[in-house]
């Protein structure tokens, strides 16, 4: 028995880093779990990494900041498991440096990624997490403009 037996749950940027640890985590501890990342090669190479069981370890090729992309993959996810438990909003970018050297390409960016995509992935989420109890939604990416509304986003989907 793992911990997340029978929870679905979506991990974003999980190609490499923090967001592939988590979804392998998921999956170990019993979820079914959908990687959702830009980019395809690496969402390939976790699957071989992991050798999955057919049917609970699932990847999607997502910009998370192309809200159409990202509809299309969750309306995927909730209609083939009819539920979704856990978002983790984990895909981003970061810039490093002042932003006065910011250019208006590298805002711009930030602000898709960072924060328009966890709105965009918790917007679609929320139908079908709504009603089964466990809603959950994290956001990790770290900007400084960024946290306050994505904080009250999360706020967001909390179960009624
Ligand atoms: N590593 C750090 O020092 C640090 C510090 C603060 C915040 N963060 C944030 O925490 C999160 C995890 O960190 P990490 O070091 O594992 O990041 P990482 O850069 O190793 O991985 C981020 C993943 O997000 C994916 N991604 C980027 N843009 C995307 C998009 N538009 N659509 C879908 N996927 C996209 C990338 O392809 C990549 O797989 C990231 O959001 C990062 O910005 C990291």
């Amino acid at each position: 028995m793992g911990k997340f037996d029978n929870k679905v749950v979506i991990v974003t940027g999980a190609g490499q880093g923090a967001g592939k640890q988590l979804a392998i985590r998921f999956y170990r501890e019993g979820a079914s779990v959908c990687l959702l990342d830009l980019n395809g090669d690496n969402l390939a190479a976790v699957a071989d990494e992991v050798k999955p069981d057919a049917g609970r370890f699932l990847t999607y090729t997502v910009d998370v900041s192309d809200s159409a992309q990202v509809n299309r993959a969750i309306e995927d996810i909730g209609t083939r498991f009819g539920k979704i438990d856990i978002l983790i909003n984990n895909a981003g970018v970061l810039h490093k440096g002042m932003i006065e050297d910011s250019t208006d390409a590298h805002i711009q960016l930030m602000v898709s990624v960072n924060l328009l995509g966890p709105m965009y992935c918790t917007r679609a989420c929320v139908p079908y997490m709504k009603g089964n109890g466990g809603i959950s939604s994290m956001w990790l990416p770290y900007w400084q403009p960024s946290p306050i509304p994505v904080q009250g986003l999360m706020e967001l989907p909390r179960p009624e």
